[in-house]
Parts: structure tokens; C-alpha cells; sequence
């Protein structure tokens, strides 16, 4: 399976300056674009709501994004039973007629990358590298889960005779209506693998983007609806969490949820699913508080480098964010001291200029969280860089300056809880098995990093930390960042429900459920 990696390809073939020519020319066209009213998307129309909700960019207040239809419950009525309807004809068209629509759906993404990449940076301030990855991953998952139905023939196969005169077949079959959740940070590739799974399993969908980013999710209907997937398959609302969300996770012909997003909301879905007397799958995708330890055996300059990228890119709003470092006690001062300076360095600004890491956070609350959580990190323990909100020359937009606290204890708060901005703890431990208990001493267990040149050091590491992605020596970034396919990625405890990774070889098998048929010869 070929990953798409289009800057790495571009820099692989020395054209980056074309990659970043495309990138910008792309800005400058949808930015041209902006600004209009988007109805909700069911049974293939646009259809009208009620109220009205406003999105601008994160990173420049005077720039709106669009105008969108603020769902509530008659919508999800209308589109659960789009939906509804739409089921029987989809399960059963072969999978190769089912395929073919994602197939073709990622060549229309390729064909618009650039676009896609820019109306991310735009929408939800991602650095132009950070945008096309997240494309980039996006058909990376309509790809490889349709060649995954493909390869295990639509999960479909004989077992043979029982006995002389009957024969038997056994299969996984879809279960209907899913209802597709889908967070902020990855807008496109989460949503986009989320349903492709549940579709192309023969599922319909009803798909609910963060309200924060249903620009990125209309393209995306868009290219579903070119490659000719049929009308009711794939329903788009938009709306708030608890105006739209709720009652379409609560609809009681929905069969099956899928949900990224934050611990408690992800959690609260899966209980009331479960009151309801449903036994379909939630499959939930939840938080992070990732651990990376920095042994004195480490590259100090991988270290620093994949501690700093690990947790200020994309400002810390990834699940899989560098957020606690572990670092041995005789390394710990020269460590943090370069990780300082490394951070200072770091650009601060809008997603769609050149040289930004450090984006604007998304929201009001996140802006608010970064408040709160600075303050207290200047009372109980000792702020070495960043720690406040940028106004200076930047345009108007939420800009925070990325923050490395020291002397907070390991059991604070602020080195337990998810706070998804660019703010890391950094922690003296006596070694690897201090170093192994405090990482696993989290009810997260979703990305852990090592920086070490010891391999013995490494596996015994592999061996005892409790998390789904485990990297060694990343210098790139110490914990973000998986490739669908050659990194399946999923998270122990809280951080998932149910331990199937997306872009692995097993997370299809979710949306499905088992039936063996005998016939009698
Ligand atoms: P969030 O939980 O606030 O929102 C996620 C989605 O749920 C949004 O579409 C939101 O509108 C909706 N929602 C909110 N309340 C709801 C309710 N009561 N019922 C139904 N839907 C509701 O999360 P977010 O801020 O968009 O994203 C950040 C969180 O997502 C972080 O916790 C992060 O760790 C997690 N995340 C996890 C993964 C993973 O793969 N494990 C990947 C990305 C993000
Ligand atoms: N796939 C994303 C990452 O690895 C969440 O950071």
C-alpha cells in the first residue's frame, strides 16, 4: 500500500517550491470562495434548517468561512430515515460496486488536494504540511479500506460441509444506520475514514463534523456525491454537540455509532447507547496524555526535536500530542534547556503561512483553557517558556504562545488531565522503570515515545509501556503523525473502546456482524 505524502514527494523529487506555488495559489482561490450559506445534506439535496450558525477563521477573525444550517432533531428524523431508506439496495450491491465509489472518490481528492489542504488551514488553521498530511491520510483510508474489503472478498467465505448434505457460508453483514461523529483537529482524514468504513462496509451514514470545521466536510460530500455513491448513503448535518450530536447518537434507528472525540463525550455516547437496550458497536476513538521518556542514553537532538514537534504542532490539538516527558535526572537540566530554546524558535502564526508550527487554537474555550491552565502552572510550578496569549502584531486571531512548565508534580492535574493546547510538563524520573510507571500511571494509553540509543533499553520499554502506539527515537515527532496502514492507529484504556486501530487490518470488521448460513443440499 503507497502512502500519499505529497511534501515528501515533492521534496524527494526537489520540487517543493511547486508544492508550496500550488499550496498558495490554492489559498488565494478559496479564499475567493468563502463566505456562503451551506444547507444541510440529505438524500442527496441541500435542505434548509431552522437557525443559522457562523464560522470564521481561527486565525483572522475578518475572514468567514461560511454560513451553515444549524440541525436539530427534525433533521436528524430526515436524515436517519434517508438513511434508512437508502440501506437495503446499498448492502447489497457487490463490493466491488462499492469500492469503485471510494476509489474514485480518492482520485477526486487527489485531483483537489491543494484545495482541501487550503480550506483546512483556513478553516481550522492547520500549517500548510499539517493540511496536506491530513488529506494526504484522508484518501490513504478511502484506499486502503476498500482494498481491504477487496482483499478479504467482502468478508465472505465457505466453510464447507457439516455434514454430507448441507453447506455452509459465513460472512460478516452491515448492521444499517451508523451515526458518525467526527471531531476538530483531523476534520478531513477522521471523518473521511470514520464513514468510508461504515460505508463501504455497506452501512449508510449519517455524518455529524465538529461545528467548528462543516466547510472541509461539504467538500467532502461533494466528492462522494461526483463519484457517484447514491443519494441517502452518506446524510451530512451540521449543528452544535448537544443540539444535533445527541439526538442523532440517541436516534433509536440508529444501529451503530462512530465517534472520535473527547473522553467524556465519547463516553456519555457509549452509556446511553447502551441504557437504550442497543447492541450494536460504539466505536469510540477518545483522548491522550502522552508520555515520552528521554533516557540518558538519548540523541539529545532527536529528543528535543521530536519532543518539541511532538507537542507544538498543529498547537498541541492532536490526540496523539506530546504532553508529559520523563526525563532522566542527569540529562534533565540540559534537556530542558534545549527543548526551551528549540521552542522559542518555533513560528507563531496564521496555518497558511510558510514558516508557522504554531497555529492559532481553535475556539473561545480553548483560548480559556490556555488561560487557566498557564496561571496555574505560574502558581505550582515554574513556567521556562511561553505561558501567554500572543496579540502583538498577529492578526486578530486566537494565537498562544507555545509552553514548557517544570516542577509540577507528576500527580498535578496539568500532567494528568488532556488539555489539547501546545503545553507539555517536563518531569525528572531516576530511571527507565520510573521513567515506564509514571508514563503508565494515566487513564490514557494512546501514543508513548522514547528518545534512546539503547536497544535492550528500547524493548524493555516496548514491553512495559501501556499505550496503542508505541515510537522509539522519532525524531520527527516523538508521538504524532501515523501512516494508514504502516502504523495502525488506536489507543488502550480510555483512549478507545474498542482496541481496533484505524488503518489497521482489523478496524472494517467493527462495522460489520456475523452470520453463518446453511443450506441443506
Ligand atoms: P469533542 O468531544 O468536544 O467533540 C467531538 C464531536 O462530538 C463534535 O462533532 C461535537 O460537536 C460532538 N459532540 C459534542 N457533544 C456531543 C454530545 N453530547 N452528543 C453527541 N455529539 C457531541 O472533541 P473535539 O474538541 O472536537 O476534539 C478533541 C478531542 O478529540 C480530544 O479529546 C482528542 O484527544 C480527541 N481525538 C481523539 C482521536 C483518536 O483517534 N483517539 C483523534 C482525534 C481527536
Ligand atoms: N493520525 C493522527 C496522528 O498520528 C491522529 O497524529
Amino acid at each position: 500500500f503507497e502512502n500519499e505524502l505529497t511534501l515528501l514527494t515533492h521534496q524527494q523529487n526537489g520540487n517543493e517550491d511547486e508544492f508550496h506555488e500550488a499550496y498558495e495559489a490554492a489559498v488565494e482561490s478559496v479564499k475567493a470562495d468563502l463566505g456562503a450559506y451551506h444547507g444541510l445534506r440529505i438524500d442527496g439535496s441541500h435542505v434548509d434548517a431552522a437557525d443559522r450558525f457562523e464560522v470564521t477563521s481561527p486565525g483572522d477573525f475578518d475572514l468567514e468561512i461560511g454560513e451553515f444550517a444549524a440541525g436539530g432533531e427534525s433533521e436528524v428524523d430526515a436524515a436517519v430515515s434517508a438513511a434508512s431508506a437508502a440501506f437495503p439496495e446499498w448492502e447489497h450491491r457487490d463490493i466491488e460496486a462499492r469500492t469503485e465509489v471510494f476509489r474514485t472518490a480518492a482520485d477526486r481528492m487527489r485531483d483537489r488536494k491543494f484545495e482541501l489542504a487550503a480550506t483546512l488551514s483556513l478553516e481550522n488553521g492547520k500549517n500548510r504540511t499539517e493540511a496536506m498530511a491530513d488529506v494526504d491520510e484522508a484518501i490513504d483510508f478511502l484506499r486502503f479500506y476498500s482494498r481491504e474489503l477487496e482483499r478479504s472478498d467482502g468478508y465472505r467465505f465457505d466453510t464447507g460441509q457439516p455434514t454430507p448434505h448441507q453447506h455452509t457460508t459465513n460472512l460478516l453483514r452491515p448492521y444499517g444506520v451508523f451515526a458518525v461523529v467526527a471531531p476538530f483537529n483531523f476534520p478531513l482524514a477522521i471523518l473521511a475514514g470514520m464513514t468510508t468504513g461504515a460505508m463501504v462496509t455497506g452501512n449508510t451514514v449519517v455524518a455529524k463534523p465538529a461545528s467548528a470545521t462543516p466547510l472541509i466536510a461539504h467538500k467532502f460530500a461533494d466528492v462522494l456525491a461526483d463519484a457517484g455513491l447514491p443519494d441517502g448513503v452518506f446524510n451530512l448535518v451540521t449543528g452544535g454537540g448537544r443540539e444535533l450530536g445527541q439526538p442523532l447518537t440517541e436516534h433509536e434507528d440508529v444501529a451503530g455509532v462512530a465517534f472520535t472525540g473527547s473522553r467524556e463525550v465519547g463516553l456519555g455516547i457509549e452509556r446511553t447507547f447502551r441504557e437504550q437496550g442497543k447492541r450494536g458497536p460504539v466505536i469510540a476513538e477518545l483522548g491522550g496524555k502522552n508520555p515520552v521518556i528521554v533516557s540518558d542514553e538519548a540523541d539529545l537532538d532527536d529528543a528535543v526535536n521530536g519532543v518539541a514537534m511532538g507537542a507544538f504542532s498543529f498547537s498541541g490539538q492532536k490526540c496523539s500530542a506530546t504532553s508529559r516527558v520523563y526525563v532522566y535526572e542527569d540529562v534533565f537540566d540540559e534537556f530542558t534547556e534545549r527543548l526551551v530554546e528549540a521552542t522559542e524558535q518555533l513560528g507563531i502564526g496564521r496555518g497558511e503561512h510558510l514558516d508557522t508550527v504554531v497555529n492559532p487554537v481553535i475556539d473561545d474555550g480553548a483560548l480559556d483553557r490556555y488561560r487557566r491552565i498557564t496561571e496555574r502552572a505560574r502558581t505550582d510550578g515554574t513556567v521556562r517558556t511561553g505561558g501567554s496569549v500572543v496579540d502583538d502584531d498577529l492578526p486578530e486571531g486566537r494565537y498562544v504562545e507555545p509552553t514548557v512548565v517544570t516542577d509540577i508534580p507528576h500527580e498535578h492535574d496539568l500532567a494528568r488531565e488532556e488539555h489539547f493546547l501546545p503545553f507539555v510538563t517536563v518531569h525528572p524520573v531516576s530511571g527507565l522503570q520510573e521513567g515506564i510507571a509514571k508514563s503508565n500511571d494515566s487513564e490514557y494509553g494512546l501514543c508513548a515515545g522514547i528518545f534512546s540509543e539503547d536497544d535492550e533499553e528500547v524493548e524493555r520499554w516496548f514491553d512495559g509501556v501501556e499505550s496503542g502506539m508505541c515510537y522509539a527515537n522519532r525524531t520527527q515527532s516523538a508521538t504524532t503523525g501515523a501512516l494508514v496502514q504502516a502504523q495502525p492507529f488506536g489507543g488502550w484504556k480510555f483512549s478507545g473502546t474498542t482496541g481496533k486501530f484505524a488503518g489497521g487490518y482489523w478496524y472494517l470488521q467493527q462495522f460489520m456482524r456475523e452470520q453463518s448460513r446453511t443450506r441443506v443440499e
